[in-house]
């Protein structure tokens, strides 16, 4: 077998190892994915062929290897205010009901990547408390979370190039939230960066340690999963909102199968999700 090839076993038991693990289902006939993310860690991991380094992953079950593998495997395309209405949304719709909230406004942005959401989050946030003057006075603490360290150390970072800067978002914006740093990268300003917080968190654990949120984004992450991993995460979510909480999907992703917890307000443009009251 030469380098970049693998079995047909070692496909499925992969796929198997990926799903479980991660969620993240392959489906049939995606060797060629397996092969363009994985082929770069053959040699650093101590392995000869991409054949023999799924065998570290699957049946030796090497947890670095394993944990290099998720990370590769992950889709990480994101962009500064992804989608418009849902940020436009918040500016208009959501933040004015939660104007005199007596405490922080709890935000979590599930599957952060890079951390353009939870930093346009914040940026739509501090928009809105300069053009309404004393409204929401505690603040607001945003959560960003990926199961990628990677990613993670990206959003602490919060240093982008400038062809990140350049996927949505506003010049005005860059201005105003940014410091231009070296190489023509920009940094996140401190006193927005300070508004968000970021940590480890596989969407399949318990939530349990996260806390109850007021609006919750997990958007362009479900489509990875199977039907049944979707609707164990969404009944998740609802469990960490408040009564009365909001959530945002991503614009393809439907969850028209939980409307037991969710009532969906449409709006034009866009929609979110409202959480029923017990
Ligand atoms: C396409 S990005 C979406 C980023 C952002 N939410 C957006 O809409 O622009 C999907 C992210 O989900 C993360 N992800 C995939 N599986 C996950 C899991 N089981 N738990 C947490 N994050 C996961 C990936 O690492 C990736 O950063």
């Amino acid at each position: 077998m030469s380098e970049n090839q693998f079995s047909d076993q070692n496909y499925r038991l992969f796929s198997q190892f990926l799903e479980k693990s991660s969620g993240i289902v392959l489906g049939d006939n995606k060797q060629y994915l397996v092969k363009s993310r994985l082929s770069s860690h053959v040699k650093s991991q101590g392995t000869q062929t991409l054949d023999e380094l799924i065998e570290k992953i699957v049946i030796r079950q090497d947890r670095q290897a394993q944990l290099v593998a998720i990370e590769a495997m992950t889709t990480n395309e994101t962009l500064w205010f992804r989608d418009t209405y849902p940020f436009s949304l918040l500016e208009s719709t959501i933040l004015p009901q939660f104007q005199h909230h007596s405490s922080a406004l709890k935000i979590w942005s599930a599957a952060c990547s890079s951390g353009q959401e939870a930093y346009s989050i914040a940026m739509t946030i501090a928009n809105y408390k300069k053009k309404n003057p004393g409204s929401l006075r505690a603040g607001a603490q945003i959560l960003g979370t990926d199961i990628s360290e990677e990613m993670l150390n990206k959003c602490r970072l919060a240093e982008y190039e400038p062809l990140a800067l350049s996927r949505g978002l506003p010049e005005a914006f860059k201005h105003e939230f940014f410091d231009p740093i070296e190489d023509a990268k920009f940094r996140v300003k401190t006193h927005l960066k300070a508004t968000a917080t970021f940590r480890q968190f596989n969407l399949l654990d318990s939530y349990s340690s996260l806390g109850q949120f007021d609006i919750i984004f997990c958007r362009n992450v479900l489509i990875y999963f199977s039907p049944e991993v979707k609707k164990q995460i969404l009944q998740k979510i609802a469990a960490c909102l408040q009564d009365g909480g909001i959530l945002f999907v991503g614009a393809s992703e439907s969850i028209s199968d939980l409307n037991q917890h969710f009532t969906m307000v449409r709006c034009n443009p866009g929609l979110y999700y409202l959480k029923k009251s017990k």
